[in-house]
């Protein structure tokens, strides 16, 4: 019996009824567990992904991303077609990008926004068409402009004075003309962990909005750029659609105003829509937030007496987070007493923070199910921790897991498709892991994991490494 309180658990985490339970909205919604009590991802049971591919393992639902994919498309052209504008949107590869992942959310009819030459070139090599294309980025080198505006991208999103002057030069060598946004800062902090929070006025991205008007002023009389309207981007894993809403209506005071000097065809919103790590957060449905948000936007316009703006957002996170589940294997467990009478089991696996930096970084919290097997265990207060060494290495602070638990089994962590491997590090040289793909009872490799042979490749101090060709 745990004690009626104990220091131990955060207030949010309860007693589970079942500690095999998979909770709704946590993971993809094909996840279950099998006869035999072993979780499947669409079809595919954890056991059988782990002896194919080894662990660590990021399995990522493909029918979980694409319907996603698909729910934010229909739900904001819809939202925007009843208050007469178009909506597009853009998957924000930054969550996680490879090829694979480009192909399936351009099939679901959504367009593509990177953040550097690297993000630009997997779009591209995935056949991502040039013109569907958004560039990001608060320090874009002129080898990266050049190369987006050769390849004609889309939109560059301008992040600064010296940026524009970049554009100016490189659009008259080249004499061609190049659309771009102006990302700005709405000044509202999105209720989230501040790391996150892009809007700050202290902080590196975007225009103020004053010195906005002398950028957009300054774009609109270069031959070479064509000014398409603002951008503003107000934090990520925000829940509810009040920040949008606040944020929509300051830029459009500026938007109304730049419409004195001419057109101002679009409104990008940016992205940030937030996904359940665990059971207790409840982010708004996809519909909900695009009808509020998209109702918001026409609200602000009907009040400036202005049409309303074609509409952009870029969702990452509440795209792929989801489809994404971690396989460990758990290697050794312990428990400690922290407290007379309180015992956490630390239950260490095979991955951490160079798969999952986010508990590390932001004190993100995540749960976790023995997923080898169903436990017959009561449930054991754990700590997940990773083999890097560093006591912050955490992966799962806090969970209820099986007492039986032991080494060997496997254990599942989901909700990690975003910002894990786009993050990943080979800290304490340990490789990354393999992506795979899994639809209907198929897996297949989308990324491969690393190998030790590929960190000595590296190392220009072995003989024959071809780290040291690469590096002369
Ligand atoms: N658009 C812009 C301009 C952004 O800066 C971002 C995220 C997004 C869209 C996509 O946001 P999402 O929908 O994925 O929340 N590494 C952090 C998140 C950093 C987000 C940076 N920008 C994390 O792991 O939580």
């Amino acid at each position: 019996m745990l004690p009626a309180v104990d220091s131990l658990v955060p207030e949010w985490l309860v007693v589970p009824d079942d500690p095999n339970d998979l909770a709704d909205g946590v993971w993809p919604s094909s996840a279950r567990r099998n006869a035999d009590g072993v979780l499947d991802v669409a079809g595919v049971s954890a056991t059988a992904l782990a002896q194919t591919y080894g662990t660590p393992l990021l399995v990522l639902d493909e029918d979980e991303a694409r319907g996603r994919a698909r729910r934010f498309r229909t739900a904001f052209e819809r939202a925007a077609a009843e208050h007469n504008t178009t909506a597009q949107v853009y998957y924000a590869g930054k969550a996680f990008l490879c090829t694979t992942v480009a192909r399936w959310v351009v099939d679901e009819g959504l367009r593509v926004d990177v953040c550097t030459g690297g993000e630009l070139a997997v779009a591209l090599a995935a056949g991502v068409a040039p013109g569907t294309i958004g560039f990001h980025g608060n320090n874009k080198s002129v080898v990266e402009l050049e190369r987006a505006v050769e390849v004609g991208v889309g939109t560059i999103i301008v992040d600064s004075a010296i940026e524009i002057e970049r554009l100016a030069a490189i659009t008259a060598r080249l004499d061609v003309r190049q659309r771009v946004l102006v990302r700005v800062i709405s000044g509202v902090h999105a209720e989230t962990h501040d790391f996150l929070a892009t809007a700050h006025e202290d902080q590196k991205f975007g225009f103020p909005f004053a010195e906005a008007e002398t950028a957009v002023a300054r774009i609109r009389e270069l031959p070479g750029l064509e000014f398409a309207g603002l951008h503003c981007h107000i934090g990520s894993q925000i829940f509810g659609v009040a920040g949008f809403r606040e944020s929509a209506s300051r830029v459009l005071d500026l938007h109304t105003t730049l419409l004195e000097g001419g057109a101002v065809p679009q409104l990008n919103l940016g992205g940030g829509f937030g996904i359940a790590y665990t059971r207790v957060d409840d982010p708004t449905p996809i519909d909900e937030l695009a009808a509020g948000i998209v109702a918001a936007v026409a609200e602000g316009c009907a009040a400036r007496g202005i049409s309303v703006p074609a509409l952009s957002f870029e969702p990452g996170r509440a795209i792929i987070g989801t489809a994404g589940v971690t396989i460990y294997e758990v290697g050794t467990t312990k428990d400690v007493t922290v407290e007379s009478g309180q015992d956490r089991r630390y239950v260490s696996v095979d991955g951490g923070m160079s798969d999952n930096a986010r508990p590390a970084l932001y004190g993100a919290q995540y749960s976790a199910r023995l997923a080898s097997r169903a436990g017959t265990g009561a449930p054991q207060l754990s700590r997940v921790v990773g083999k890097h060494c560093e006591s912050g290495d955490i992966v799962v602070d806090h969970e209820y897991l099986p007492n039986d638990l032991a080494p060997g089994d496997l254990l599942a962590v989901p909700a990690t498709g975003a910002y894990c491997v786009s993050l990943a590090s080979n800290y304490n040289h340990v490789p990354r892991p393999p992506v795979v793909a899994v639809r209907k009872g198929n897996s297949t490799v989308i990324v491969h994991g690393e190998t030790i042979d590929d960190l000595l490749a590296r190392d220009a101090g072995i003989d024959g490494a071809s780290g040291s060709a690469r590096h002369q």
